[in-house]
């Protein structure tokens, strides 16, 4: 068998995306270029990689067979590449960093200060929901994720290294916006517009109610932040969203968070990386300054964390929904100076302050 890198490169994009044309336009390659090399990649196996039933492609038995060896010599030769770049040190470098939805809004913060620190150092952004989070460290497709909790079933590293409050957001002129402590059971009167299943945030708000009995009404479902607010500030149901998606709408007064009992919902952000993963000293350097800006800002140190915060049934709770629990590394969120990195943190600050928020986390 005579296989090349090239035709195992392009297999693998067509399997990925099931199309010819997406993966033709990945790659930056014509349709019968892409076709040409799986044509000669099947000829070499002498069996078919793919079916075609109706409009849809499918991978046959040997394409699955294939795609597994694919990915992990693609896998092989990133380990390579990352090698080699560890010896040639910091001056140039890659960082493939792969961040949830939600923290994309403090992400490329963190990205622009650290790249004026290291300029040769260039990146890779790619934005998903933590399901696709949980893909691409199952596949060890990134150097490092930033996620709203480890993993469970995966053998991960994760650090913590920020606050990340759940708040309930309303219309300004929403009956319930000047309400003081809104009863939990409330909640389930109102239409909720919710984020798409697969989603950190919803799974999070989900297990906290079921905790305690409770269900939200989801009238409407979307897959980003920004069509939420949108549509709570359009009246057309409220939202559950990370506080740092609304800091400038808490701003300007286009939204408020609702004052409802067991809320904010007390999260943190996680740094992630496979277990045992030789980090590039490109992802490296990153890593630390991460947690370097988050010593600086919060004035604490990063813990490890390897299980989900369990809420914990209603009755337990005293301060807040993880009380009683492993403290995860944050202290106080006040913080005198506005540090360089952390810019969107320094923000949350000010907004938990105009949300009436409390300062410490539990
Ligand atoms: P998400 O956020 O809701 O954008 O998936 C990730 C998380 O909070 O775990």
């Amino acid at each position: 068998m005579n296989i090349t890198l090239r035709q195992l490169k392009v297999f693998e994009s067509v399997a990925r995306h099931l199309s010819f044309t997406r993966a033709a336009e990945e790659l930056y390659l014509t349709q019968p270029a892409v076709s040409m090399q799986i044509k000669q990649l099947e000829q070499q196996v002498g069996l078919p990689l793919f079916e075609q039933i109706g409009k849809r492609i499918f991978l046959t038995e040997a394409g699955g067979e294939v795609r597994r060896y694919a990915q992990r010599i693609a896998a092989e030769l990133r380990e390579l590449s990352d090698g080699l770049e560890a010896l040639r040190g910091l001056n140039s470098g890659r960082l493939r960093l792969t961040v949830a939805s939600t923290a994309n809004y403090f992400a490329t913060d963190l990205l622009a200060t650290f790249t004026r620190r290291q300029p040769g150092i260039t990146f890779q952004l790619e934005v998903t929901n933590r399901e696709g989070l949980l893909r691409r460290i199952q596949d060890n497709e990134m150097d490092l994720a930033i996620m709203g909790e480890p993993p469970e079933g995966l053998d991960v590293a994760a650090e913590t290294f920020m606050p990340n409050p759940l708040v309930v957001i309303a219309a300004p002129e929403h009956p319930l916006a000047t309400g003081a402590q809104i009863p939990l059971e409330r909640l389930q009167d109102e239409l909720f517009v919710l984020r798409e299943a697969g989603s950190g945030t919803r799974n999070t708000v989900e297990r906290f109610l079921e905790q305690r009995g409770l269900r939200l009404h989801g009238g409407l479902e979307m897959s980003s932040n920004e069509a939420i607010k949108q549509s709570v500030q359009a009246g057309l149901g409220l939202g559950v969203v990370s506080i740092h998606t609304v800091a400038l709408e808490l701003e300007l007064g286009r939204l408020c968070v609702l004052n409802v009992e067991g809320f904010p919902l007390e999260r943190h952000w996680y740094l992630v990386h496979r277990s045992g993963k030789r980090l590039s000293p490109a992802a490296e350097a990153f890593r630390r300054f991460v947690v370097e800006e988050a010593h600086a800002h919060w004035h604490c140190a990063p813990t490890t964390q390897t299980t989900p915060p369990d809420f914990g049934p209603a009755g337990e709770r005293s301060q807040g929904p993880t009380a009683g629990r492993q403290p995860p590394a944050t202290a106080s969120v006040q913080s005198p100076e506005r540090p360089a990195a952390l810019a969107a943190s320094s923000e949350l600050t000010a907004t938990k302050r105009a949300a009436g928020l409390a300062t410490t986390t539990t």
